[in-house]
């Protein structure tokens, strides 16, 4: 077990902080995460169900199977939500139960489901913040190339048309992406997460596509708004804060370098409708960026509605060229071979508390990315569509999950939050990641992020201490001192 050590926890007396009236508090989740029933109802394949089948991809061998069986249990997990007083669910609708083959027939069974839900979830008092794509593309697109192909950018916005055609009615605040660094890098460049390709040209392509997909879909969200409800459109980013582990030209270069390929290269065309040119010039040789079409860049950069941040912990790292004699080995990442293929970036922990992911804890780097995005992207909403951590969490003897390490997480994340709010940054809600155990990708079910646990054995829902804590955090807008 790990326990926290943030500068906030070591604070003796930690002040009562009240949120503004009116700031929106939720869970999170995502459909290939929770919601099982892979093959109910006529779902398509998506390409995490190939990639999950394939021996060695997911620890364990796990699958979207059973997931926490959401599709059947949604609506004892709308009364967990209603229960813990929190008033907006952050889910996502999968593309293959609508669209099986990722465009043509509509799979009516497919959006029941979601009508349903979001029915549920007005009926107890919930507002639904539905997304779009949380990484569960269709396989017969990928089969036709995927996200490398313009087409798919397309059949995403004729996707996005047919859902604010079904919910627009019902849904306010839509997302069309989540994460598009997880898809095009960890998908086509990485290998580490579905379809699992290799390839530095794929990669870029399927950042550009994922970035007119959403720039597409907003447009068809928003011309389906004629006339009637409110459509507001934002995207979610996983804006990472990458320091430089040591003051010296190399480390601030190899800082600059990850953050052009991490942040930089998605949210440039979004927010500032350009490419880094440094990030191009990196990658001169990898690809010719024709990909990019006259009047592509005016379509990805239309004014978001929102932004979503998905935060989990800063990084550091030091320049190849500067050496890392002097930095404790066992504090250094990757081998000389890996950080001459990521530009002489090398990563270096800090030494600092880590959650069961691995990831180090320090809040000040949710404050900072904050405080970035609402610098860049002045008078839009902020949101933090996400943040949590991965705790070994059981269920005790009394019958209870005593995750204090959690707790004090969160309340960390929280009160530097609730600082952004105060240096003017327009922070209006928060989402814990997540409102239950679930699948996490690569790491099947072995890492439990939720604020409710779940037995997958029985889909048994316990409330840990956390959620429990952040019930009344929710409930009074209050931190308690
Ligand atoms: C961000 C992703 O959106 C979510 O799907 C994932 O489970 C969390 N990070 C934790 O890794």
């Amino acid at each position: 077990m790990t326990t926290l050590h943030t500068p906030e926890s070591h604070q003796v007396h930690r002040p009562e902080v009240r949120f503004p009236a009116g700031f929106v508090w939720g869970s999170a989740t995502a459909a290939f995460q929770v919601e099982g029933a892979t093959t109910a109802d006529g779902r398509g394949t998506s390409i995490w169900d190939t990639f999950a089948a394939r021996p060695g991809r997911i620890v364990g061998g796990d699958t979207g199977e059973p997931a926490t069986d959401h599709y059947r249990r949604y609506p004892e997990d709308i009364a967990l939500m209603r229960e813990l007083g929190l008033g907006s669910y952050r889910f996502s609708i999968a593309w293959p139960r609508v669209l099986p083959a990722g465009k043509g027939a509509v799979n009516r069974a497919g959006l029941d489901f979601y009508d349903r839900l979001i029915d549920g979830l007005l009926a107890a008092g919930i507002e639904p913040w539905p997304t779009l794509y949380h990484w569960d593309l269709p396989q017969t697109l990928e089969d036709a190339g995927g996200w490398t192909r313009r087409d798919t950018a397309q059949r995403f916005a004729e996707y996005a048309a047919v859902v604010q055609g079904a919910f627009g009615d019902r849904v306010t605040h839509w997302t069309t992406l989540n994460e598009p660094w997880c898809s095009a890098y960890l998908g086509y460049v990485a290998g580490e997460h579905a379809p699992g390709r290799t390839d530095v040209a794929d990669g870029l392509a399927a950042a550009h596509h994922l970035l007119l997909g959403h720039g597409l879909a907003a447009q068809a969200i928003r011309a389906g708004a004629a006339g009637g409800r409110e459509q507001r459109v934002g995207l979610v980013h996983n804006q990472g804060v990458v320091r430089p582990y040591r003051d010296t030209v190399a480390d601030h270069a190899a800082a600059r370098t990850a953050d052009g390929v991490r942040n930089r290269l998605y949210t440039d065309p979004v927010l500032h409708g350009r490419y880094p040119e440094d990030v191009r010039e990196r990658f001169s040789g990898d690809s010719d960026f024709a990909f990019l079409h006259p009047g592509d860049l005016a379509v990805i950069a239309a004014p978001l509605d929102h932004l979503g941040l998905n935060f989990y912990g800063p990084q550091w790292v030091a320049g190849a060229a500067g050496g890392v004699e002097g930095i404790d080995p066992s504090l250094v990442g990757g081998t000389p071979a890996e950080w001459a293929a990521d530009g002489g970036v090398v990563p270096v922990r800090r030494g600092l508390a880590r959650t069961a992911m691995g990831w180090e804890i320090d809040a000040s780097g949710l404050y900072e990315a904050l405080v970035r995005l609402a610098t860049e992207s002045p008078g839009t909403d902020l949101y933090v569509t996400e943040n949590g951590a991965a705790f070994d969490d059981e269920v005790a003897p009394d019958g209870g999950v005593h995750d204090t390490e959690r707790t004090a997480y969160l309340d960390a994340h929280l009160r530097a939050a609730h600082a952004a709010i105060a240096s003017g940054v327009p922070l209006k809600g928060y989402f814990a990641w997540s409102l239950m155990d679930n699948f996490e990708w690569a790491f099947g079910y072995s890492k439990r992020f939720g604020i409710v646990h779940v037995d997958y054995d029985t889909q048994c829902r316990t409330v840990k201490d956390s959620g429990h804590w952040f019930a009344g955090v929710a409930r009074t807008g209050v931190l308690p001192g």
